[in-house]
């Protein structure tokens, strides 16, 4: 299933001539991800089904899931986790303090309810059955509304790196389904859009919403390997190189760190039914805005991460962060993961910042780097030590959608006309990237606002842009070659 990157380059070529093709006929494309012998259809203008046997398999999680709904009221912090010494928590993590002062009744309750998920018939096995519900590899994100530019944009800087790896972007409800964007736009780039909605039962026992939509868009995603990406992280390199090579190919998970060190209440893992604090656990907690998963080995996994994530707000997330930076879904995957004894590769190298200092001097970082854990893998045993290269970037301040940018003044130096380089220099990023990618985005945002413009609903009614994104790229980046 995977690529290699010759062969993906001839057929991303292929691809580009074949949608030049269907385009002269001016139907829709939206046959074209789905059955590629229909080449001229009219536009559907409604999302895909989601495939019965995913809903399916949803449906009766789901029930497990509400039997085993927490029997107690929620879980009240009494004041956020510190997460001072971040930069020093390196090595193995150790236990803090149980600081939640949850009653003995109340967490033998809640180990009562857990039990009631991961002890249920059928449970483990879920990893065998995932071959026949899934295949294949590709790229999943959740978007819709303001985020859906930058989820473009990530989709058109993965093509950039050779990678023809389909996408499934997930949209919460129908109101963020764009039927253009969906059905040639996307397609046009092998993407195709879900909605989450879609995959709900009418009767589901619970509402998901923000954080919960992830992992449910990784578990009703078609793919066997997914590789997740939130809307504002980019893949800098092919993921090839992630997807067919260690540590992904024997551990089927690879996660990566944030900046604060964890901040769990050990109370969690008697509630998951450990005797004692797992061992070998990473100093930092987890940043998932990037996240390889196989699901032939981590479907219970992922079920895990979806009870944490249903229950997170009044429960599993307090007791996974207590209120620390960024409290949400980002501590479920991996504890869920540990929580099974399933495997699982956490990159070593600490994330980089990228950003710019103004006229002040003052530092404002915009953008997480995160490394190959392909490269930190393979050379970790051996006398080779330099850095593993960037992977992904998170680029979260501001989101890279180029109208709000624009129209928000993004693209200046707070208070001035001065135009920003948002991720430092041209010669810091060459060095660091091999290459100006902070050009590279830009190439892309500009021909987004030109192309998108009179398309995109978030684009619409906006006043120039295409010709302000033109200009800020002149300004900044005209003059570079190479
Ligand atoms: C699944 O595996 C976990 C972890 O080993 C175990 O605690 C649980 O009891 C198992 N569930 C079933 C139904 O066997
Ligand atoms: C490096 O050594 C460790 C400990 O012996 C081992 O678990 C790991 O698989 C080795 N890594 C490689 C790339 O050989
Ligand atoms: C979109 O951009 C194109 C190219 O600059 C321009 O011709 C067109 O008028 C724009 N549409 C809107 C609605 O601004």
């Amino acid at each position: 299933m995977f690529v290699r990157p010759a062969r993906s380059l001839t057929i991303a070529v292929a691809v580009i001539a074949f949608c030049f093709m269907v385009s002269i006929f001016e139907g829709g494309l939206h046959s074209y991800s789905r059955n590629r012998l229909s080449i001229i259809t009219a536009p559907v203008h409604e999302a895909p089904p989601p495939p019965s046997r995913i809903v399916d398999f949803w449906a009766k999680w789901a029930t497990v899931m509400d039997k085993a709904k927490p029997k107690i009221p929620p879980i009240k912090l009494n004041r956020p986790a510190s997460v001072e010494g971040s930069d020093k928590a390196t090595g193995e993590r150790a236990p803090m303090q149980e600081s939640l002062g949850l009653p003995e009744d109340d967490w033998k309750l809640l180990h009562e309810s857990h039990s009631t998920l991961v002890n249920a018939p059928g449970f483990n096995e879920t990893n065998e059955q995932a071959s026949s519900l899934f295949s294949g590899a590709g790229v999943v994100t959740v978007a819709g509304g303001p985020y859906l530019p930058p989820a473009i944009l990530g989709i058109r800087m993965l093509r950039k790196t050779g990678s023809n790896l389909p996408v499934q972007v997930f949209l919460q409800s129908r109101e963020e389904y764009e039927p253009e964007i969906c059905e040639s736009v996307l397609p046009a780039l092998n993407a195709e859009c879900f909605v989450i909605q879609d995959h709900l039962r009418k009767d589901a026992p619970f509402k998901v919403a923000r954080f919960q939509l992830k992992v449910l868009a990784i578990l009703f995603s078609t793919f066997e390997t997914v590789l997740y990406m939130d809307s504002d992280c980019m893949a800098l390199r092919n993921p090839a190189e992630l997807l067919e090579s260690e540590p992904f190919l024997s551990s089927g998970f690879l996660s990566w760190g944030d900046y604060w060190k964890a901040t769990e209440d050990p109370v969690f893992y008697k509630i998951a039914g450990m005797s004692d604090f797992p061992k070998g656990l990473p100093a930092k907690s987890s940043e998932s805005g990037q996240m390889v998963i196989s699901k032939k080995k981590h479907l219970n996994t992922l079920l895990l991460a979806a009870y944490y994530n249903v229950f997170g707000p009044d429960y599993y997330y307090p007791l996974q962060s207590q209120g620390a930076m960024g409290q949400g879904d980002k501590e479920s995957f991996l504890a869920a993961a540990v929580v099974l004894g399933n495997p699982y590769y956490r990159v070593k190298e600490t994330l980089g910042t990228l950003g710019y200092s103004d006229a002040k001097g003052e530092f404002h970082g915009g953008a997480m780097v995160q490394w190959s854990a392909a490269e930190e893998y393979a050379s970790a045993n051996t006398s080779d030590k330099t850095k593993p290269r960037p992977f992904f970037l998170h680029a979260n301040l501001p989101k890279l959608n180029v109208a709000r940018m624009l129209d928000e003044k993004k693209i200046y130096q707070p208070g001035t006309e001065t135009r920003i380089r948002m991720w430092g220099p041209e010669e810091s990023t060459r060095k660091i990237f091999g290459s100006d990618i902070e050009r590279m985005a830009w190439n892309e945002m500009r021909d987004m606002a030109c192309e998108l413009n009179d398309t995109m609903k978030d684009f619409k009614g906006r006043t120039n842009i295409c010709q302000r994104a033109q200009e800020h790229y002149k300004q900044l980046f005209e003059t570079e070659t190479g």
